[in-house]
């Protein structure tokens, strides 16, 4: 039996952030999130259901990965065989249009196209939503991707894993874009998952980091009722700073920041002041992330191409939920 599932996810930004779980095995959070869809990275992943196999097999761009990395996906993958009641072994292949573990949200592509592809390969059918609560299981931002445009992640209720999923708030069809803005595409030293276990644990800010998004999260959503572009911007900036400044309260202090990181929010900072909306945010990782207008972004861009290189500056449209893939569209 060769059972083929072939899907595309695409990455994205959280402008509330997701910081923190309540349940560490089910990936629970603390709070609600809400993310824009990116349409310049994603993540495309193939799973072949092969009863040949003693184990499942994990290739990523090409390389296989060590026991490590192919455990999460054998995790994530019971899932899968526990709903389809089959125990087939899988090969996976993943290719990431997106650096792995930088701060760029690899993983929220990678498990919302595993999710994607191992729906298929055991043909379950189960719907999109029911979907994002199985990619948040492999990693807690991936929930948002199975879906394009803005989304919500409902933290959901309790325990109660099937009542913390996603929902498309807003297909963000009123010219958003966002740059990004490369300061670093290594791998970073401290994992997401880390990062916030260590916040959650020891930040005495933490209880009022909780507090913030979720009226964040209310007065976002107001912003993207009204198309209040402006708003949009302000609350994302001072979601992000926040979230970053609980780090900084945990023991140790966390940062992600890099100097160059400083050098960009003031940028983005003087182009605002020169006339042109735009707002950053960052996540688990030195990168800058600039929310802009679309119809503006090649006005910024020439901006910021005063203080960064051109392969440093990546401009992305809003981007659309999973899809199957073609035999004729899996190219690798
Ligand atoms: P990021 O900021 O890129 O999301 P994380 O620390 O949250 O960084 O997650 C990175 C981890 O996600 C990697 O170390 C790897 O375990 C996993 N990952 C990334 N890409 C893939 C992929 N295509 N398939 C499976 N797992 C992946
Ligand atoms: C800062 O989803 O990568 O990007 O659930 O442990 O896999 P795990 O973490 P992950 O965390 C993302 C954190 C963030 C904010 C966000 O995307 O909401
Ligand atoms: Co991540």
């Amino acid at each position: 039996m060769k059972n083929i599932g072939r899907c595309r996810a695409h990455t994205n930004i959280a402008l509330i952030k997701y910081w923190g779980k309540r349940n560490n095995e089910l990936f629970l959070p603390m709070n609600s999130s809400l993310s824009l869809t990116l349409d310049a990275f994603y993540t495309d992943t193939s799973v072949t259901l092969d009863d040949t196999l003693t184990e499942d097999v994990f290739y990523l761009n090409g390389i296989k990965q060590d026991k490590t990395e192919t455990t999460k996906i054998n995790r994530f993958l019971n899932l899968f065989r526990e709903t389809a009641k089959d125990n087939t072994f899988a090969k996976v292949e993943s290719y990431n249009h997106v650096p792995t573990a930088a701060g760029l949200a690899s993983s929220a592509s990678a498990f919302a196209a595993l999710a994607g592809a191992a729906n298929s390969a055991w043909k379950l059918n189960l719907d999109k939503q029911t979907l994002s609560t199985y990619a948040r299981q492999g990693s807690g931002s991936s929930t948002r991707s199975i879906y394009g445009g803005l989304v919500e992640w409902n933290m959901g209720e309790g325990n109660l894993s099937e009542t913390s999923h996603a929902i498309e708030v807003d297909d963000a069809s009123w010219d958003l874009g966002m740059i990004i803005i490369a300061i670093n595409k290594q791998q970073k030293k401290l994992s997401s998952r880390v990062g916030m276990k260590q916040t959650v644990d020891t930040s005495p800010f933490y209880p009022v980091w909780v507090t913030e998004a979720k009226k964040d999260l209310i007065d976002i959503k107001q912003a993207i009722n009204e198309k209040d572009f402006i708003r949009l911007g302000e609350i994302t900036e001072s979601n992000g700073m926040k979230m970053h400044a609980t780090m900084l309260g945990a023991t140790p202090p966390i940062s992600y920041w890099e100097p160059d990181s400083v050098k960009a929010i003031n940028k983005v900072k003087e182009i605002r002041n020169n006339g042109i909306p735009c707002y950053v945010t960052m996540d688990a990782g030195p990168n800058v992330k600039v929310l802009c207008r679309q119809s503006q972004m090649s006005d910024i861009l020439n901006k910021l191409e005063e203080s960064f290189t051109n392969d440093q500056l990546i401009c992305s449209k809003v981007g659309e939920g999973i899809r199957e893939l073609t035999d004729e569209e899996w190219s690798y």
